[in-house]
């Protein structure tokens, strides 16, 4: 992630008016809330047990919605109505690590802005009484009488009215799109080489620019069975012996913001004709998924039709002889597509509020039975969703299935036939218009690869 990218004109007007958004959001915030100022930590560094090294810092995400400051901690951000906002810059003097840069680039002029070199200087800058303050960020990033008290009312409101993105946060998800797929096409290459996981996945970090650091979330790369591994969380380094299927899921990032694209490929040879049969149906799919996301449309909805969709592709491919009702009634479906279909996407990979039933809070369920589904709320232009179905091939499910009153329908050979090759998932980032078909970031991304 590159805290400074691109300093051109057109990142300078995105980014003002993309603060002139948040604070509009963050008054009205304040309001329901009933606060008169929104203060925002960015957090502090955190090390491991009777240890001096530090984990990887993460920062509040509601602290670099504002600008692109992903590895600052001890800095804070003071929002108050009617006034631009205060941006406290800690940049130690350190000569151990190099400490921030000075504030420059695109987004610098919409701040009003103090530098510090010592954590406990912020006081000086800050309110000197809490009273009245929302103060957001995790309990560590206290300073004596700012400890966070993140107020559910204020906390709903950011989280309701953050899932629309504004047009700097769609350029940058956009970009962030283009450097995973250029990234995932030079991972494809290095499996078609036969490199092992660890090889592919050094292969996407040179690709997309990004080390290991960078990443909005650790790379899943899985050869064959590890394909089934829905999180998969190592890197074999050895090649493999027979590469038979590639499954990457991963990202990169713009801005502090996320892509999250999975494709999965086949390494071809007469053995993989019933894998790439499955692959070319479960494409079809998620390209009609992906035209679902529509605004007003309850993205519930979507995971339920993705469930039909299974059941389809699982009759027509000759690996369940049920009806695809059935199937659906015996949750025969949720045994080979066992997550939900995707979940918001931007300043994290996970992005926060995909719950809530409105901006006052409140929780809008799941359905029955779907308890990984990581969103259940009505699409709005402006909201970015990933759309990820998937079809695995996964030892303890299909062991849970064949023991229950479906097995005798599945046919067990073709099952044996496809375990080899791990499963699929096909993840795009999708953004919902105000009309019509949505923006696909990632498809608009490879394509533009050529
Ligand atoms: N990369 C995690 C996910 O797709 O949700
Ligand atoms: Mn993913
Ligand atoms: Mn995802």
């Amino acid at each position: 992630m590159k805290d400074t990218a691109n300093a051109s004109p057109a990142w300078d007007e995105l980014h003002r008016r993309h603060v002139a958004e948040l604070q509009q959001r963050a008054e009205r915030a304040l309001s329901l809330s009933g606060h008169e100022a929104l203060l925002i930590a960015s957090g502090v560094e955190k090390y491991g047990f009777l240890d001096d090294r530090p984990y990887l810092f993460q920062p509040n995400p509601h602290f670099k919605a504002w600008a692109p400051l992903c590895a600052h901690p001890d800095s804070w951000l003071l929002v108050r109505p009617g006034h631009k906002p205060l941006l406290v810059y800690y940049q130690p003097d350190d000569y151990w690590h190099v400490p921030p840069a000075p504030p420059t680039g695109f987004w610098v002029e919409q701040f009003e802005l103090r530098i510090i070199s010592a954590p406990e200087q912020a006081l000086q800058h800050l309110p000197a009484s809490a009273q009245g303050l929302a103060i957001v960020g995790e309990a560590d990033a206290a300073l004596q009488h700012l400890v966070p008290n993140n107020p559910q009312p204020l906390l709903d409101s950011l989280h309701w009215q953050r899932a629309v993105k504004t047009d700097y946060e769609l350029q940058s998800l956009r970009q962030a799109s283009r450097l995973a797929a250029r990234a995932h096409l030079a991972a494809r290459e290095a499996f078609l080489g036969g490199g092992s996981e660890a090889e592919i996945h050094r292969a996407y970090l040179v690709a997309s620019g990004h080390t290991d650091r960078d990443l909005p979330y650790g790379n899943i790369v899985g050869i064959n069975e590890h394909a089934a591994v829905l999180h998969y969380q190592y890197q074999d380094s050895t090649r493999p012996t027979q590469p038979r299927s590639l499954l990457v899921d991963a990202g990169a990032q713009v801005h502090g913001y996320a892509s999250d694209i999975t494709r999965t490929w086949s390494f071809g040879g007469a053995q993989a004709e019933a894998f790439e049969a499955l692959l070319a149906a479960m494409e079809q799919a998620q390209l009609a998924l992906v035209d679902e996301v529509r605004a007003g449309c309850d993205y519930r909805d979507i995971h339920l039709s993705t469930h039909r969709h299974i059941a389809r592709i699982l009759r027509e491919q000759g690996l369940v002889r049920m009806s695809e009702e059935a199937m659906l009634a015996q949750q025969v479906t949720s045994a080979f597509f066992p997550h939900g279909i995707g979940h918001l996407l931007g300043l994290q990979v996970h992005d926060a509020g995909g719950f809530l039933a409105s901006e006052q809070g409140g929780t809008r369920d799941k359905p029955a039975g779907h308890r990984y589904l990581r969103l259940t709320r009505d699409l709005l232009p402006g909201m970015c969703v990933t759309i990820e179905p998937g079809l695995y091939f996964i030892p303890t499910l299909l062991r849970q299935l064949r023991a229950s009153s479906a097995g005798a329908a599945v046919d067990w050979a073709r099952v044996e036939q496809l375990l080899p090759f791990g499963g699929i998932r096909i993840e795009d980032d999708v953004v919902c218009r105000a009309q019509g078909a949505p923006e696909n970031l990632s498809r608009d991304a490879f394509a533009a690869l050529g």
